[in-house]
């Protein structure tokens, strides 16, 4: 069933809200959002003040980044999926949103996150990306198991040494080198890049998103910094060359395949870039810390339970941590998509209207322009207490176990489309779906193969959470391994 025809019934209405005075308008909401309310409050309120889920507001950086702030926010689970529509939606050059960083930052190309799937390289790299995957997929395990499983070791032994180990400093160090390793069989420590892959991955992304985050400097300072010019791109060209040196010889392979595709190996390989380090690496940078961050602060309880489901399930495949054992891990399996609804990774999607619209919330009918550009703040609508009802707003493990919570899992929407569909070259949904939900498995695997249980302490950074250990108590029975 198409979105606009949700059977919301009645005439369809203007859409509430207001942008204010041009710029003045603009400049006052990008300061509510970063400094004086914050992202989810800055929603919730517009949402109370014109009592509706469908409303009208500015988005940032607005001026002068980004030529046109005013849009068309969805924050309901019934309306948001007008986003994943691609005959009513446009998704060309608004990954980021209102604004586009320069394409000197990829090589001078349009990559695939900022394609629509009418153009035709859109479909050539993500059948790339489908190929290298598939390719792969056998590698997954393996890989993730060596390289986490010497994260845990590091994470011990600085718990020894100091009584905490901060996992988001290990993660970076260890996914990169994964990610690397799983789909190209090169760690890039292990190459020239050496050690230095991840900061400069990092200060790339940072070029990148730097009109959308705080990094809890003084606003005199973010403002002016952050918030209202590029950050000129040759400052990080010397760091986007080694990454790219490593691409083009450890994604050889890779690239010969998307020769065949017919793309050219420039492009391809601008292409793998950015798809492994700031869609893969940038996802998995948020992720797991959130994640660890949930089951952390479900304790002892849920700890015992996983680690019970998972020994189980593992000793049942002889020991082996098997693809059809994961599979098996109701609970581990629902622990996962929980942190991904309460904490979807990428919190917004935009898509400019094709054509005039009516879109559907649980409350009305809404009339929406051709041109108009339609944004999803995820967090909404994933926590939208009329689909997940009063514990919409908590961490509840088990939500998806059993045949009433699986039913649920239309509502999850982390990979800009529903968790019960699969992404293909004619939408936008994440090529990567089932590899991040795999990898998030994993890691719950690893944590409770390892331990029975484990305290952290977590507060808010940059784009997540951000995770301290404090104690693991190693596992007292079970397959070990
Ligand atoms: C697109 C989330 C990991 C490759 C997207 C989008 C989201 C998303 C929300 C849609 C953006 C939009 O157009 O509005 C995530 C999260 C990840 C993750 C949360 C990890 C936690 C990955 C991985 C890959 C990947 C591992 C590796 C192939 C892509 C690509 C697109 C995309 C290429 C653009 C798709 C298209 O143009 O059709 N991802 N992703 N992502 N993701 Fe992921």
């Amino acid at each position: 069933m198409a979105s606009s025809d949700q059977g919301s019934s009645g005439a369809p209405k203007p859409v509430p809200g207001s942008y204010g005075l041009p710029v003045i308008g603009a400049v006052r909401d990008r300061l509510d959002f970063y400094y004086f309310q914050g992202q989810d409050k800055y929603f919730e309120s517009r949402i109370e003040r014109y009592s509706s889920t469908v409303v009208r507001l500015n988005v940032p950086p607005g001026p002068f980044m980004a030529k046109d702030p005013r849009v068309v926010a969805v924050l309901d689970a019934k309306s948001f999926p007008v986003l994943f529509d691609m005959d009513k939606v446009e998704k060309k050059n608004l990954f980021t949103g209102t604004y586009m960083p320069s394409t000197d930052l990829t090589g001078g190309y349009r990559v695939c996150s900022y394609l629509d799937p009418s153009e035709p390289t859109h479909t050539k790299v993500k059948q790339m990306l489908f190929n290298l995957l598939l390719s792969r997929k056998d590698e997954v395990i393996p890989t993730f198991r060596s390289n986490f499983s010497s994260l845990l070791a590091t994470v011990e032994s600085e718990l020894a040494k100091s009584g905490k180990a901060e996992f988001n400093k290990l993660n970076d160090v260890t996914s990169f080198d994964f990610i690397g390793e799983a789909y190209f069989g090169v760690r890039p420590s292990s190459t020239d890049l050496g050690s230095g892959g991840p900061a400069k991955a990092a200060k790339w992304l940072i070029w990148q998103l730097h009109p959308l985050v705080t990094l809890g400097l003084p606003m005199i300072l973010e403002e002016p910094l952050l918030h209202t010019f590029h950050l000129p791109p040759f400052l990080v060209k010397g760091d986007y060359k080694a990454l790219y040196k490593y691409y083009s010889a450890a994604g050889k392979q890779v690239l010969d395949m998307a020769e065949g595709l017919g793309l050219s190996r420039e492009e391809a390989c601008h292409n793998l870039l950015f798809a492994t380090t700031f869609n893969s690496y940038g996802g998995l940078k948020v992720l797991f810390p959130g994640l660890v961050a949930n089951v952390a602060g479900a304790g002892e309880k849920l700890h015992e339970r996983l680690a019970a489901e998972i020994r189980g399930a593992v000793a049942e495949a002889g020991g082996k941590v098997t693809l059809a054992a994961v599979e098996r891990m109701e609970l581990t399996k629902s622990v996962v998509w929980e942190s991904l609804r309460l904490d979807p990774p990428v919190k917004f999607q935009y898509g400019h209207a094709k054509k005039d619209l009516e879109v559907a919330s649980h409350d009305g009918v809404f009339q929406v322009r051709k041109g108009e550009m339609l944004f999803g703040y995820q967090p909404c609508a994933t926590r939208d207490a009329r689909v997940f009802g009063a514990t919409a707003g908590q961490f509840v493990p088990d939500r998806f176990v059993g045949d009433e919570g699986r039913k649920l899992l239309q509502y999850v929407y982390w990979s800009n489309g529903r968790e019960t569909e699969s992404p293909s070259v004619g939408d936008k949904q994440c090529p990567g779906k089932n590899f991040v939900v795999l990898v998030g498995r994993l890691l719950v695997v690893e944590l409770f193969l390892r331990y029975d249980t484990f305290t952290a302490t977590v507060s808010t950074e940059l784009l997540g959470s951000s995770v301290v250990f404090t104690g693991v108590t190693k596992a007292t029975s079970g397959p070990g391994s």
